[in-house]
């Protein structure tokens, strides 16, 4: 103990300066250019073995894990430094920035630094999240927002300088970038003869492979381009090379040679870096801005087998709107002026109500991260919101995956459900799946939606029927779409039939909660499979078929208490559900009973509820409540879907928790929704990264009555834009 305290303490003098504060929290992995399933670059923190968390010396990485290279320096009157990334140049690490303060909002993470007393630096990351403006939405791309003003009142001459290397092209690929057989090529867009005033590095893998991101097993993409750029000024300079030159030439002269380096060659053959300077001049108390923008443009972003029952390319949304690469990152570019951060005040506000300060650090950090899961495509009539299961497996549209992260895209805009359940429907209702169960996902291997045509895939039979069903009536109500349930009646009932037979006593099989293997008779699966029966009739009521609702709720009902008598234990000394009904020593976060809430059926009664919430108190851990009895693993959504239906000081008790793991764990990688209740590390020995579920964070906020969140963010979003 001793001894790593007095570690502490010279880390801390070695460093000379403060520590950063961060605010709300320190988060495991700060999101810098968190957009797509691609474009996912974040600074890992961790908080083992040191501070951990500061922007100058770490290289941002992809999700994965490997380093998407991105430099920062400054020149303060003569004098160079490090603000971004850690590069060493021609064996000299120039000194890095004090970094002061760190603080992220829903699509900010602000860095604030000092530069020897002399200039002062905020360094802004965004990346927009516009779920009710679809084509805004549609940009694949993140802002890096630099602005530098003294620190003394005196004036400094100052030269500001970023690059991003070609890693971003196969991003977090280490070993890959060794194979000749994967060379890159690049190119600038000509700076001055400008496209509108904006200059751009353009940069992309000389074998484009459309649809492939697994020919190196590594996550990135294999096609479209990347672009890095700023505003074409006077005082800007540009050059692509070899990092060490590109640097070196900035360090020598505050500038760049305005040359292009045109060898198409490996990632790691002398490390091609695109690079842009500024001469900023005399800088005083007035700050001055540079802009960034970093954009990846895909034409076409997914294969699908839909509707017609032939695999067609599926385009990005954005090209509807845009007819070439270089309209699109000049319209981003020119946007910044409209990001004026009015959905993070929304959601701040609304995270506030629902919950209090600790669970707005919960969903503000889990906001980029849900959309960066799933990506618009097809065309303006046609819109489809395809979803990535990051980190797990890579699957394509997996039902049990989009189930969770509804709550995110039910209070901030309805719609994007139904674009992501389509492709669902179009391939079941084209005949495409031949099993009575709804299908667990639309493809094994993002961005192919290719579908499981002879019936196989992962099975989870009841847990993604009744997942269909319930997301398809939560989206329905929240837009008022009668038409949507109708549409889609037939396979519902097929699918509900299923559950009249297996929900109540459910065979050994998984939940969504695989990692945890086949179990029988799972209690909270079965009361998924009977909410949705319930949820049946609703959807049979809406549509006009009143013998079928009549059918279903009294099935439902019937159901519901068979299964409590299975389901409840009262042997214990505080009663609770079991995690299955043959083991009264048992117990698990009974998270589905949350649809029962979110659609207003009233099926399940109130005392479950409450029996629930002054259970769970009685076995949380250090780091969170255990997702069930097996062991110390807990699942973040599912304990927000828990907390959001429990008493307040309940739901106090789960934020803080949550709360605390963010603090504390030593784990690096984006936002893990798996964790351990105990060691605050990951959970059950796997790697969840990045997932598109941490939008399930925003369960509460989405029970506010017809969708008050959503409705805010529009109107926040029509004032700032239309202003
Ligand atoms: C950085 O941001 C803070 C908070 O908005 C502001 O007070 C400060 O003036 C900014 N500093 C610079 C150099 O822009
Ligand atoms: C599942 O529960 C039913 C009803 O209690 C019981 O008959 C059956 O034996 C259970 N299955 C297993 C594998 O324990």
């Amino acid at each position: 103990m001793k001894y790593h305290l007095l570690v502490v303490t010279l880390g801390a003098l070695a460093c000379g300066a403060l520590a950063s504060t961060f605010t709300p929290a320190r988060p495991p992995a700060i999101p810098l250019a968190v957009k797509s399933p691609y474009l996912s670059s974040w600074l890992p923190v961790g908080k083992d073995g040191g501070a951990g968390g500061t922007l100058a010396g770490t290289w941002p990485q992809f999700w994965v894990g490997g380093n998407t290279g991105w430099t920062g320096l400054i020149k303060v009157d003569g004098k160079s430094y490090t603000w971004m990334g850690n590069p060493r140049i021609n064996n000299v690490f120039p000194p890095n920035v004090d970094q002061i303060s760190f603080e992220y909002t829903s699509t900010r993470s602000t860095f604030m630094m000092n530069v020897e007393n002399k200039i002062l630096m905020n360094v802004t990351f965004v990346s927009p999240t516009t779920p009710t403006d679809l084509r805004r939405q549609s940009v694949i791309g993140s802002y890096l927002e630099v602005t530098v003003a003294s620190a003394d009142r005196q004036s400094h001459n100052v030269q500001l300088y970023t690059d991003t290397s070609a890693e971003w092209a196969a991003a977090g690929n280490g070993n890959k970038l060794a194979q000749a057989s994967n060379p890159l090529s690049f190119i600038s867009v000509p700076c001055f003869s400008n496209q509108n005033g904006i200059a751009s590095h353009r940069f992309w893998l000389q074998q484009q492979s459309e649809f492939n991101q697994d020919v190196d097993g590594n996550d990135d993409a294999d096609w479209g381009y990347w672009y890095y750029s700023t505003a074409a000024t006077a005082s800007m300079t540009y050059e692509s090379g070899t990092d060490q030159n590109v640097r070196q030439h900035f360090l020598s002269t505050g500038k760049l040679q305005n040359t292009e380096d045109t060898n198409y060659r490996a990632i790691n053959n002398d490390w091609p870096v695109f690079g842009l300077a500024n001469d900023l001049g005399n800088v005083g108390d007035d700050g001055i801005t540079t802009l960034y923008t970093i954009v990846h443009a895909q034409q076409n972003a997914i294969s699908f087998n839909g509707a017609g029952g032939k695999t067609v390319s599926v385009p990005s949304l954005w090209t509807s709107y845009f007819r070439s690469d270089a309209d699109l990152v000049n319209f981003f570019h020119n946007d910044y002026v409209n990001e004026v951060g009015a959905v993070d005040h929304a959601i701040a506000h609304d995270a506030l109500a629902a919950g209090g300060q600790d669970y707005l650090t919960i969903t503000s950090l889990s906001v980029r991260q849900a959309f960066a899961g799933v990506q618009l495509c097809g065309t303006i009539d046609k819109p489809y919101l395809f979803l990535k299961e990051i980190s797990s497996d890579g699957n394509l549209q997996t039902v049990d995956v989009l189930f969770p992260s509804i709550p995110i895209f039910l209070y901030a805009n309805p719609i994007l459900i139904k674009y992501m359940l389509d492709p669902l429907y179009e391939n079941q209702e084209a005949g495409l799946f031949p099993q009575k169960y709804s299908i667990h996902d639309l493809g094994s291997h993002y961005p192919q939606a290719t579908g499981h045509p002879s019936g196989d895939g992962e099975e989870m039979p009841v847990e993604e029927c009744g997942n269909m069903i319930i997301s398809t009536l939560a989206y329905a109500q929240r837009a008022a779409d009668k038409s949507y349930l109708s549409q889609h009646y037939p396979l519902m009932q097929q699918w509900t039939e299923f559950l009249v037979t297996d929900a109540l006593i459910p065979d050994n099989q998984l939940s969504t909660d695989d990692f945890q293997g086949r179990l029988a008779n799972q209690t909270n699966l079965a009361l998924k499979g009977i909410i949705a029966i319930e949820a049946m009739s609703v959807i049979a009521k809406l549509v006009g078929k009143d013998a079928d609702a009549t059918k279903y709720t009294n099935i439902a009902h019937d159901y519901i208490n068979k299964w409590q008598k299975l389901a409840v234990v009262t042997t214990a000394k505080l009663p609770h559900t079991n995690l299955d009904y043959q083991d009264s020593n048992s117990h698990g976060l009974l998270y589905n009973l949350y649809a029962d809430k979110l659609l207003g059926l009233n099926l399940v009664p109130q005392s479950i509820y409450d029996m629930q919430s002054e259970f769970y108190p009685t076995i949380a851990q250090e780091y969170g409540v255990p997702l069930d009895s097996r062991n110390t693993a807990t699942k973040t959504d599912w304990q927000m879907w828990a907390s959001a239906i429990s008493s307040p000081s309940t739901q106090t008790m789960f934020n803080s928790l949550l709360v605390k793991w963010i603090n504390a764990t030593p784990t690096k990688g984006p936002f893990s929704d798996l964790i351990d209740v105990v060691t605050s590390g990951y959970g059950g020995g796997q790697q969840f990264r990045a997932r598109p579920v941490v939008g399930g964070h925003f369960a509460a906020m989405a029970l506010a009555p017809t969708s008050a969140g959503a409705k805010r963010v529009v109107e926040a979003q029509g004032r700032a834009w239309n202003a």
